[in-house]
């Protein structure tokens, strides 16, 4: 039985299907099933554990002020929030404790195909990640106007709204079906643990046993 009330801040989707049987083998159900509810809040098999269910944004946000003490967060998520290193991610107030190996995909530049990148001239981008794109134009040298967009990425390019996009590259389904090609790999993403710096102090024996049991479960 874990003894310490621990919140952990989980997203919905595919990465959630991969998660569940991870909280399994640290002893961890949630009492209802996530997938069908509509609920945000959930009681588990452990009287002192609750599971919260947020978009995988708002992940590290709960996590760095200890509202949550644990998430599960992708590392594109982790990336943008400022998390690309584990210094950073210490001035964040996170720990990011363990690279989990699911829902990996690469975090990747895409344009229009038969067209090669600008590199030569101001260029607009259209990504949800601001914070990545900013830096990754920067460190090339590439004056980049970034365009915030909340999703559909891949109509930017063929709208012309935008000459390129960053965005989440899995099966490159989704860039095929809109005449879109990969061009660089930025990142490889895959979801990490993360703890709250405070919670890992005060919850020291309950946090590292969960994090042991999903380690050996990995
Ligand atoms: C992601 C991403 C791409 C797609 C890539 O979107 O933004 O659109 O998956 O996957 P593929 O390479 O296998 O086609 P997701 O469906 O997660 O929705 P989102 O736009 O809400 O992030």
């Amino acid at each position: 039985m874990i003894d310490t009330p621990l919140t952990i801040a989980l997203t919905k989707g595919r990465i959630l299907e991969e998660t569940l049987p991870l909280l399994e083998a640290a002893d961890i159900r949630p009492l209802e099933d996530i997938s069908k509810s509509r609920k945000l809040l959930f009681e588990t098999n452990q009287k002192n554990v609750r599971l919260i269910v947020l978009r995988g944004s708002d992940v590290t946000t709960y996590v760095r002020y200890g509202t949550a003490d644990l998430g599960i967060a992708g590392k594109d998520m982790l990336m943008e929030y400022g998390c690309e290193s584990a210094e950073a991610c210490g001035d964040q107030g996170i720990y990011e404790v363990l690279d989990l190996g699911i829902a990996k995909c690469q975090l990747m530049t895409a344009g229009r195909v038969n067209e090669a990148p600008i590199r030569d001239r101001r260029i607009k981008v259209a990504t949800k990640f601001i914070n990545v794109a900013k830096s990754y134009y920067a460190e090339k040298g590439v004056q980049a106007d970034i365009i915030k967009l909340y999703g559909a990425m891949e109509l930017a390019p063929i709208m012309g709204l935008a000459d390129e996009i960053i965005d989440i590259v899995d099966t490159g389904n989704t860039l095929k079906a809109n005449g879109l090609v990969p061009w660089d790999a930025i990142a490889d993403i895959s979801s990490r643990l993360i703890v709250n710096k405070a919670s890992m102090k005060m919850k020291h024996a309950a946090i590292q046993s969960l994090i042991d049991k999903i380690s050996s479960a990995l």
